[in-house]
């Protein structure tokens, strides 16, 4: 049976009270953060957890990120706080990293999917961490989209795919990051990186020694450790190709598989999308001004704006699956700092569909 879903719009004490209040009792609530929106619910309490993984269509065995306000609520969650751990908090909380530690008993196991870890993060949001506290207990939150889907950088988005499915959204406007955390598993002076997000490693190479990389986000055969990084994610409706290269270059890529799809049979008509920079959107606006077919498109800033195109990433595609748009081009970034968070999403948005196209600039 659908349930009602209430937005709040108007964020004020009383309001906040009100939301803390839901998560408390077990109830579903969307809550934005700096990164995307998030499914929230009581992290001590499994039956609102496993509503989490029903509203979602979530396979049970990936495990949930607990938000917390601050780090004094971290301690009864860990059997220890790891000294590496202790120092990347001090560095980056509250801010996009989700640190993995080993998990206490009072962690139900239907937030860590039967692992002795437990994933924490404390989001660089005021709203949601004044949600987080008013709560009293920490939050369980995945992104509030539906599995596989784009996750949702605004309310709108989260509504699409989850109203009837829970109780309430926190409307604070559009996510600033765009892409979700960074996770790492913490060693010795040293991190390993389980999911690229907005705090690179090049951050993360002031605070500890060694930062390396799981394996896994290279070689698409081995198991990655953070069991949610194996499935199919932020697909979205249209086919989509991520072109890296000189603007000139990707444009022209761009146009002759346009003009290839347009020579192919199709069994519908043709609509496509552009998540492109401004040098690409130069170089397309003459072929674009006289197309015979329907497209749309976003421009999210110069080429080597990163945090623009992560900003604009999912919001793009989710305007391209509203349009009905049947095939997306856009403008993939080099894997240097958040660009290697960018591009570990777009690959997957892609179906691993990377061109590198290279040659004269
Ligand atoms: O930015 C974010 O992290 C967002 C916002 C809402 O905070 N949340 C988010 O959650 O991206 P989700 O559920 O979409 O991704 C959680 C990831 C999954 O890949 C999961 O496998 C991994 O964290 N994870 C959770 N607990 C883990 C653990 N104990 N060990 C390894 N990986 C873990
Ligand atoms: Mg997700």
């Amino acid at each position: 049976m659908a349930i009602e879903t209430k937005v709040y719009k108007h964020l004020e004490d009383s309001a906040i009270a009100e939301l803390g209040a839901r998560l408390r009792d077990g109830q579903l609530v969307a809550i934005p953060t700096e990164t995307v929106y998030g499914l929230g619910a009581n992290g001590f309490d499994e039956e609102a957890m496993s509503r989490i993984y029903e509203a979602k269509g979530r396979p049970s065995d990936n495990p949930l990120i607990l938000h917390v306000p601050d780090q004094e609520a971290v301690k009864p969650l860990v059997t220890a706080i790891p000294l590496t751990a202790q120092k990347l908090m001090d560095a980056f909380w509250p801010g996009p990293l989700t640190i993995i530690m080993p998990k206490s008993d009072k962690v139900p196991m239907r937030a860590t999917g039967g692992l002795d870890s437990v994933a924490i993060r404390c989001p660089a949001h005021d709203i949601c961490r004044a949600i987080l506290k008013a709560a009293g207990v920490p939050v369980a939150a995945p992104s509030a989209n539906i599995s596989g889907r784009p996750s949702p950088t605004t309310a709108d988005a989260v509504l699409h795919d989850m109203k009837g499915r829970i109780e309430a959204i926190a409307d604070a406007g559009p996510c600033d990051v765009g892409v979700e955390s960074t996770i790492v598993e913490c060693g010795d002076d040293s991190v390993t990186i389980l999911r690229p997000g907005g705090i690179t490693d090049a951050m993360l190479k002031r605070v500890v020694s060694t930062v390396n990389y799981d394996e896994a986000l290279s070689a698409p055969d081995v198991a990655p450790k953070a069991p949610g990084m194996k499935y199919k994610h932020y697909s979205p409706d249209g086919d989509m190709t991520t072109y890296v290269g000189a603007p000139r270059l990707v444009s022209q890529a761009m146009i002759d598989a346009m003009e290839a799809i347009k020579a192919e049979p199709h069994d519908k008509p043709l609509r496509f999308g552009f998540l492109m920079s401004d040098e690409v959107a130069q170089f397309l606006d003459i072929y674009l001004s006289s197309s015979d077919v329907p497209f749309e498109y976003v421009i999210y800033g110069n080429a080597a704006d990163y945090r623009g195109l992560a900003h604009n990433l999912y919001s793009s595609l989710l305007a391209f699956n509203k349009a009905g748009v049947t095939h997306i081009f856009a403008t993939g970034v080099p894997m240097q700092g958040l660009g290697r968070a960018i591009m570990n999403r777009m690959a997957k948005a892609s179906a691993q569909k990377i061109v590198r196209v290279t040659g004269k600039p």
